[in-house]
């Protein structure tokens, strides 16, 4: 054999080596769990063939506590680029065969070059997390690895969209990479995060909690907000990582893809005429107002399960990408309390960020009132909505469908924040308070001295109040409304009202950065 074809030989030898990672027993034991390998899942992520590995042949430098004896390639981490739809994405994926995935201070490096060609090529990074935290036998060299990622995280913000999936365990200072990206998604019964795990916990607190009940993906989804999207499967979680990336643009100077659609533009939706029932107190569900309007029906939600008084989601009109948020009347009537406030302001902004345009659908009573909220800041949470839309230059329109009452009708994109075409249907009552409310406030003191007629007092102003207010027409004389629709146009209005704005540019006074009201 010829010294050229020993070379390649060798080559393709150490290449498949590098490729079963931690070797074909844990590869067993890591799908006996149920899990895939990095491997594997990328392959499920990327374009057939369109995967180019970086750093295939880099070491740990590791030479305490046997490590020295031990060198495999790759060291526990996958990382390049490859394409999905055709379109150019950076990944990395944690090999949990290899020292559990845990994180050296060569696997950051790996990481933070696949960071940055990222962000200089202006593609998205997906990173898909299956690691048991910083690897111990380093000491501080793995955590500044961490300190690396999280710096390069910070620094790609609002520049290219970030995706974490979670695929195992994600533990300590570990969790803050995900956390500080734009979405994570997790994976049910095989991917927890936590600070601490359940035995730290127990020590010191006394409280007993398994790892699904403290850090699954159910509670990540549901009552912490951490996690956006959890799925029941590995392929489910990379299905949705796929569909969601279709509503993106690479990166903050370029617009999302348009998508031809067979739904008219002009579509009617006749039950839309009919939606709103005659007791304003009786709720409806907004989802049958989404789906109606958007093409052919598509709404991606994020953040499905958590603050459900609120949804948000991507869905496109007319082909275009657009970020859906609207208050749900069939929750807790539709109010903004800490968590809707919260989950709406961080998809506001992230819509903002890359120039995908907003449509709110509104149904609000107000904020959430209570000493629970009070203490927990709604008013700073509450601020975190209005200033995101406030700052947002992204097209805006509003469609206010019935209820629009006081400081949360200011909130939900008004013309006064900067809102580009505000519609109301005529169901639609834009006022400081629901004529209950004002006529107690207003009337208290007649009511209380003539306890005889108090129900006929309060019956006449109401009557009176709601013929003044209970109407979007108030609104619509003072142009604070751009125009009142049929409800069954929504949809062809709203795409006009998009195309409208395609050219719009709006700036935001120069600044170092803002200081949101965190
Ligand atoms: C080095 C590690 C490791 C780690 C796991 N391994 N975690 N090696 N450093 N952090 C190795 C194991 O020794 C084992 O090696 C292999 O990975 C698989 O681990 P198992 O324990 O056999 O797997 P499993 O039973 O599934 O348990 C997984 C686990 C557990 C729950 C993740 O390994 C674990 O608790 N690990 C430690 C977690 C931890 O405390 N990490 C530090 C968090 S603090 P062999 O050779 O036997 O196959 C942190 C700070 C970050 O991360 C700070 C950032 C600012």
């Amino acid at each position: 054999m010829s010294l050229q074809s020993e070379n390649v030989q060798k080559l393709v030898q150490r290449r498949s080596t590098a490729r079963l990672g931690g070797g074909q027993k844990r590869i067993e034991a890591q799908h006996a769990k149920g899990k895939k390998t990095a491997r594997e899942r990328l392959e499920l992520l990327l374009d057939p063939g369109s995967f180019e590995e970086y750093d295939m042949f880099v070491q740990h430098r590791c030479t305490h506590f046997g490590m020295e004896k031990s060198h495999p390639d790759g060291d526990g981490v996958v990382t390049g680029c490859g394409t999905i739809d055709g379109r150019l994405v950076y990944v990395f994926a944690q090999d949990f065969t290899v020292s559990g995935g845990s994180l050296s201070k060569t696997m950051s490096e790996k990481i933070c070059k696949v960071q940055e060609m990222a962000l200089r090529n202006g593609a998205p990074c997906i990173g898909l997390n299956d690691s048991g935290g910083a690897r111990i036998q380093e000491g501080i060299d793995a955590l500044a690895g961490y300190g690396e990622i999280f710096e390069r995280n910070i620094l790609s913000s609002g520049v290219v969209p970030q995706i974490s999936c979670i695929m195992g365990p994600c533990a300590g200072g570990a969790v803050y990479s995900p956390a500080l990206t734009d979405f994570t998604l997790m994976v049910r019964n095989t991917s927890y995060m936590f600070l601490t795990g359940p035995a730290v916990v127990k020590s010191v607190t006394g409280e007993e909690v398994s790892q699904e009940d403290l850090g699954g993906a159910s509670v990540h989804a549901s009552k912490s907000g951490v996690a956006h999207f959890a799925a029941d499967t590995e392929e489910e979680a990379i299905g949705t990582i796929k569909e969601l990336l279709s509503y993106l643009p690479r990166n903050n100077r370029e617009c999302a893809p348009f998508r031809e659609t067979a739904d008219p533009v002009g579509r009617v939706e006749d039950s839309l005429n009919s939606l709103i029932p005659d007791n304003p107190n009786k709720a409806y569900d907004m989802y049958a107002v989404i789906n109606a309007i958007v093409d052919e029906g598509k709404f991606l939600e994020v953040h499905k399960d958590f603050a459900k008084n609120i949804i948000v989601g991507f869905a496109r009109m007319g082909g275009q990408s657009v970020g859906v948020v609207a208050n749900q009347p069939a929750v807790l009537a539709g109010v903004l309390d800490i968590n809707a406030s919260r989950k709406a302001a961080r998809f506001v902004r992230f819509c903002d960020a890359f120039n995908i345009p907003l449509v709110t659908l509104v149904d609000v009573p107000g904020f959430l009132p209570g000493t629970q909220q009070e203490y927990g800041a709604i008013i700073t949470n509450g601020a975190k909505l209005l200033y995101a839309y406030g700052e947002a230059t992204v097209p805006k329109v509003t469609v206010t469908l019935r209820k629009g009452y006081g400081g949360a009708h200011i909130v939900m994109s008004c013309k006064q924040l900067r809102g580009d075409i505000n519609y109301a249907w005529p169901s639609a009552q834009i006022a400081v308070m629901g004529a209950d409310g004002a006529v107690n406030v207003l009337y208290a003191k007649e009511m209380k001295e003539d306890p005889e007629h108090a129900q006929a007092i309060f019956d006449e102003k109401k009557k009176a109040y709601e013929e003044l207010f209970s109407n979007p027409y108030q609104a619509a004389q003072k142009g604070y409304i751009d125009d009142i629709i049929e409800p069954r146009n929504t949809r062809f209005r709203v795409i006009r009202a998009l195309a409208q704005l395609e050219g719009k540019h709006q700036e935001i006074p120069a600044k170092k950065h803002d200081n949101l009201p965190l």
